[in-house]
């Protein structure tokens, strides 16, 4: 078998190092662009090559995999800190199109990432299901990844295979919305937040990396190139996933954040909270992808047995 090379932005992730795992049992050889190679050198005992910068990088890759942005929930949306999630998505990814291009690059897929708040933002009563072919929201975050797909557009033409992940709330141990979410929760502190009607695509994180499988590999078509939704078939709704984890976690979930103190709490980010958005995987679901987790109970009491 052929040795797949793989190049990853963001695989120090909460993603990435799923993907990079995954990736490491199938004997690819793996390449991370990180800020911090020290650490992905411990972290896989040197069997992944660590960057950082990319005219460190030298050879052909096989697959392109671009995931690195700061974390969209992780501050208030300041003005700075807006810029610095636009510059660590928009500006690393028209780099890396530039270094690809620059190097002759000719990849045979590029995945490169976005999120589903392309569709913007809805409380659940003004929301209608999303696929891949709705027109994109005109929020802030909207408009990141808006410019985050366009900023990758350069790279269609260096690949046999182009596609851009239109990520949901991903649901795994240890990481993502749930690591901020598990001690309120354990602790019964939990609660439904704003009215509970908002949506919440999500998709759980083994479903996400088997996912990234079957859109590299063979088995999907090979001439799939474009969007793909990266959700579970059915969103839940924030009072639905509320009741399911305390259930889940046998807790009580008795401590609702109405919406004007998410909105005191977060600033303009409580968005993130307060509205969600109802997507459908349709291009998975036409390829035929079969999910391990399809609804939000079966994936939470994973998790939980998990964590
Ligand atoms: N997790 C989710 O639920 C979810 C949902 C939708 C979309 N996404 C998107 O999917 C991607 C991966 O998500 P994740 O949850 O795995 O994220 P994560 O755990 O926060 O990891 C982010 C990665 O991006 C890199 N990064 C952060 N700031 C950077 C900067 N200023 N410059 C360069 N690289 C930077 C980090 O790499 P180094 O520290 O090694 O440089 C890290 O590996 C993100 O872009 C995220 O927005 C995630």
């Amino acid at each position: 078998m052929i040795q797949q090379r793989i190049l990853i932005t963001g695989g120090t992730g909460f993603i990435g190092q799923a993907l990079i795992n995954r990736w490491l049992a199938q004997s690819a050889a793996v390449t991370v662009l990180s800020r911090r190679p020290a650490w992905v050198q411990r972290r896989w005992g040197g069997v992944v090559k660590a960057v950082s910068g990319l005219e460190q990088l030298s050879g052909e890759f096989d697959v392109l995999v671009n995931l690195a942005g700061e974390g969209i929930a992780d501050k208030r949306w300041s003005r700075a800190r807006k810029q610095a999630l636009r510059d660590s998505r928009i500006a690393l990814t028209r780099d890396l199109a530039a270094w690809a291009s620059r190097s002759g690059q000719r990849f045979r897929v590029v995945l490169s990432g976005s999120a589903i708040g392309y569709y913007g933002g809805y409380s659940g009563g003004e929301d209608t299901p999303h696929s891949e072919q709705e027109a994109p929201g005109s929020d802030f975050a909207a408009q990141l990844c808006v410019d985050w797909e366009a900023a990758a557009e350069p790279l269609r033409p260096l690949a046999e295979r182009f596609l851009i992940l239109r990520t949901g709330v991903v649901l795994g141990v240890h990481g993502g919305m749930l690591k901020r979410l598990w001690l309120p929760f354990s602790l019964g502190l939990g609660g439904v937040i704003g009215n509970g009607q908002q949506n919440l695509s999500w998709i759980h994180l083994q479903d996400y990396c088997r996912a990234v499988d079957f859109l590299l590999s063979n088995s999907a078509d090979k001439t799939l190139s474009g969007v793909v939704n990266m959700t579970a078939p059915v969103p839940v709704t924030n009072g639905g996933f509320t009741q399911t984890l305390a259930r889940q976690l046998q807790r009580p979930a008795l401590f609702p954040m109405p919406e004007y103190v998410a909105k005191l709490l977060f600033g303009e980010m409580s968005e993130l909270l307060l509205k969600g958005q109802d997507v459908r995987p349709q291009r998975l679901r036409e390829l035929g992808f079969n999910y391990d987790f399809a609804d939000i109970d079966t994936a939470l009491k994973d998790i939980v047995r998990h964590w």
